[in-house]
């Protein structure tokens, strides 16, 4: 069928909506209505041409919800009607981390996943006539896409879709960082360096857990009053001097657990560095540059800090997705305050640009 989609012709250069092939779904395969999808700095750092691993031409997107369409032979977690939120980190439930409690990385699809190809080694997008490969096993800068099975999580209908499609990366990321990462103990203090969707989306993880104390640290006034929004108790701008200040703030000790999303090395040092000696938990979210390297005297570790990283929030995409959207639907997590711009497909670079400027907090693209 003939889509209209966002195509990544040439890195650094803006993205072409136009019109593209999408080839039927295959085995194990679903066709996806897409309805709203998020606009992610992870889209943007491909398009870019700095992620080192990133590929063009694609059609680029990973924040998406939608309706299942059709589905492809022997699929059985799906019906035609569904309304799904895509995952770029799938659960097929069967792997050996699957199957582990302790991690969230499923095997399953990663390595042509990573490539750009669907679980077959083949692509159902196509461009003149030439096979154009899949992003993040998502591609949802379009008005259909084609996933695997075990890469949708099923959610209530009564979620909006256009809500429920920033649980696909960012707001799940910070929330299942407190939530399932770090597991916050009701009670603790917890500091949260970085107010963008992650880390607001940590924010509020840690008041679901009964976090007492929820300090927050960015460089912008607007987003720790969006910090106040979602329940951090205490706000601060950030610099050279916050980990002396979180120290006071907390008898010298450090707080029970910190989180870093902001991406930058010298901040991720500065979480090590705030959380408590004997116990205090640093979780790191953002991603660094390439071949930056995170710096932390080891006897601060000796001394019973521990630091663990957190993809996706640790969560498992097909149970955890669809519990957080009925949190959501619930009251408890209010998603609202997030979507700081409307725009159709044609417009998506102007996603990109309002990103750059750090105006706003996601743009939400209606499809
Ligand atoms: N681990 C994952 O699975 C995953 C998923 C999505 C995004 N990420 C990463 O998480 C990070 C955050 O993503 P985001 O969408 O929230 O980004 P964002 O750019 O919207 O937010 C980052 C925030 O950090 C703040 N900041 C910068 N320097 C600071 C400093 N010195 N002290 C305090 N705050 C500072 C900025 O003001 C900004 O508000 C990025 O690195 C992103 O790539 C990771
Ligand atoms: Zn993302
Ligand atoms: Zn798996």
């Amino acid at each position: 069928m003939k889509i209209r989609a966002a195509v990544l012709e040439d890195f650094g250069r803006p993205l072409v909506v136009q019109e593209v092939d999408l080839a039927e779904p295959g085995p194990g395969e679903v066709l996806v209505r897409l309805v709203a999808c998020g606009v992610c700095h992870t889209d943007m750092y491909t398009a870019s041409g700095v992620d080192p691993s990133g590929y063009a031409p694609t059609v680029l997107g990973h924040e998406g919800a939608g309706v299942v369409e059709r589905l492809g032979e022997g699929v059985t977690l799906l019906s035609e009607g569904d309304h799904v939120v895509t995952l770029f980190s799938p659960q097929c439930g069967r792997c050996v981390h699957c199957e582990s409690p302790l991690t969230n990385l499923c095997l399953a699809i990663r390595e042509q996943q990573n490539r750009g190809y669907l679980p077959d080694g083949t692509t159902r997008l196509s461009l003149g006539g030439e096979p154009m490969r899949h992003f993040m096993g998502t591609s949802t800068f379009a008005e259909y896409t084609v996933m695997p099975e075990i890469a949708l999580a099923k959610i209530d209908p009564e979620a909006p879709l256009d809500r429920a499609c920033l649980f696909a990366c960012g707001l799940s990321t910070g929330l299942g960082a407190a939530i399932r990462t770090a597991a916050v103990r009701p009670g603790s203090t917890c500091v949260v360096f970085g107010a963008g969707m992650v880390g607001l989306g940590a924010v509020a993880g840690c008041r679901l857990q009964g976090a007492e104390r929820v300090v927050c640290v960015d460089l912008s006034p607007e987003r720790l009053e969006l910090a106040r929004g979602q329940g951090a108790t205490d706000v601060m701008l950030g610099g050279p001097d916050s980990v002396e200040a979180i120290l006071e703030m907390t008898g010298g000790f450090g707080a029970d657990y910190t989180f870093e999303a902001t991406g930058s090395v010298a901040v991720m040092r500065q979480a090590v560095e705030a959380a408590r000696m004997g116990w205090g938990l640093c979780t790191v979210c953002g991603v660094a540059g390439k071949g930056e390297t995170l710096d932390v005297v080891p006897r601060l570790l000796i001394t019973g800090r521990r630091v663990c990283g957190s993809s996706f929030g640790g969560l498992k995409g097909r149970e955890d997705v669809p519990a957080l959207v009925s949190r959501y639907l619930a009251g408890e997590i209010d998603v609202d305050p997030f979507i700081t711009h409307r725009l159709t497909l044609d417009e998506v670079n102007r996603g990109f640009e309002l990103m750059e400027a750090q105006d706003g907090i996601r743009s939400v693209l209606e499809l």
